[in-house]
């Protein structure tokens, strides 16, 4: 017989929150890993699942036009705002089972908790789609659609099966043209986002739970090197326009200036050559480019100075160079009433709270745009993320929950709360 919602503890409820970030992570794209990108054939199932979490709360799941998971916990009164909590459910690479996903089942677990009993405002649950960029290169299309992001580039650009951001929509069953009805309405309250760490900060400070303050900018590119592909044993070495030496003398230069800069991070993630044989001089090479700093002018500098070096050196080899920028997203401070509330919480879960900058872009950069918007970082160990070996303690996850729990309270009780924050 299924146990009742309310005779679950913290630590059974974390249990089952850790099992069913596992439970997620057997749908993906690839064999023996975790991948689920923006769209693809395994999201539909992980959508079924959460779906199926959601339906004993009396919550229907729906997916919005960009592929954003959505269920609704109404308020007390049909009138009532809303708050959104949640996070992505797209994934890296051979990733971990926590990026993302962590934060929308956690959401789930808020929602059991309250056990059917009403706040004054609802709570909207939700899964976005994209956030990491893996797939079009663009991170962040689902928490786009919801601050009325998207554009015509945006839809435009394709993949690596020459599949674009709409036909990708239309594959998926849903309808491009409704893009705009993804957008959030006047009735969002805020956002609330649950999600690991990441990175080694609270761990080494002993800390379990973390209040994100603000988060760094983030810039992507992709570079072209072209050169000349021939045959490797024929060609002498002072006649070559190898595109895969100029880009790796760049990637090279890039990293010896990141190193000096401090607080800055420089990242190419992703690198090919074509036509890639053993025996033939490389042609051509695209690789990517991530950078981020805590401060967008240092991040501006930085990137003049990186795609000058790519000028340079294309230049001196004879290789003809193309740059496209795919996201240029400036570093963005949360709101610190809500902020001072989850310290609060953390307080009162019986942690001691945090207070931290994130070196990684989450949906809450996006949604802070528009509204009030704010984080808990859970501490992961080792640091590890986007990579299997990515994890959470369960007492960690317990005591995210404890605070989940008191922040829905605070907020509950808190007059301000549906005053003051509105457009705070
Ligand atoms: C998302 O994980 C990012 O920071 O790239
Ligand atoms: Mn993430
Ligand atoms: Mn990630």
């Amino acid at each position: 017989m299924k146990v009742p919602a309310t005779t679950k503890n913290r630590t059974e409820r974390a249990q089952e929150v850790i099992a069913r970030c596992r439970a997620l992570a057997k749908f993906s794209e690839d064999a023996n890993s975790l991948r689920r990108t923006f769209l693809s054939e395994s999201m539909h199932d992980c959508h079924a699942a959460i779906a199926g979490w959601l339906k004993p709360l009396g919550i229907s799941a729906t997916i919005d036009s960009a592929g954003n998971l959505r269920g609704f916990y109404p308020g007390a009164d049909s009138a009532a705002p809303r708050l959104l909590i949640g996070s992505h459910l797209d994934t890296v690479p051979n990733a971990g089972f926590y990026d993302g996903m962590l934060g929308v089942v956690l959401a789930i677990a808020l929602l059991e908790e309250l056990d059917g009993k009403r706040l004054p405002f609802g709570i909207e649950v939700v899964g976005f789609s994209e956030e990491e960029g893996v797939r079009f290169g663009v991170p962040f299309i689902g928490s786009r659609a919801l601050v009325g992001r998207i554009d015509e580039e945006l839809l435009g650009h394709q993949d690596r099966n020459g599949i674009t951001v709409r036909g990708a929509i239309q594959k998926f069953g849903l309808d491009d043209k409704r893009i705009n009805e993804a957008a959030l309405g006047d009735d969002v309250l805020s956002y609330v986002e649950f999600h690991i760490e990441q990175g080694p900060v609270l761990e080494k400070l002993e800390r379990q739970l973390g209040v994100v303050e603000a988060i760094v900018g983030q810039t992507r590119l992709v570079l072209r090197f072209c050169g000349k592909a021939n045959h490797s044993g024929t060609t002498p070495m002072d006649t070559r326009h190898d595109a895969l030496a100029g880009a790796a003398e760049w990637m090279v230069a890039v990293e010896a200036r990141a190193k000096v800069i401090p607080g800055l991070v420089a990242t190419v993630g992703f690198i090919e050559a074509k036509p890639g044989a053993t025996n033939v001089i490389p042609g051509e090479v695209r690789l990517t480019l991530d950078t981020r700093h805590r401060f967008d002018e240092t991040r501006s500098v930085a990137i003049r100075e990186f795609t000058g070096f790519a000028e340079e050196i294309a230049e001196k080899r004879g290789l003809f160079l193309q740059r496209n920028t795919l996201l240029e997203q400036n570093a963005i401070v949360l709101n610190s009433f809500l902020a001072d509330q989850i310290e609060e919480a953390v307080r009162k879960s019986g942690c001691e709270p945090h207070r931290m900058t994130s070196g990684a872009g989450h949906d809450a950069m996006i949604l802070a745009e528009r509204i009030p918007s704010a984080m808990v970082f859970l501490r992961s160990p080792g640091g590890v993320s986007h990579d299997p070996a990515e994890s959470v303690l369960l007492e960690d996850v317990a005591c995210a929950i404890d605070c989940g729990v008191h922040l829905l309270k605070q907020l509950a009780q808190t007059r301000e709360f549906l005053g003051r924050i509105c457009r705070a």
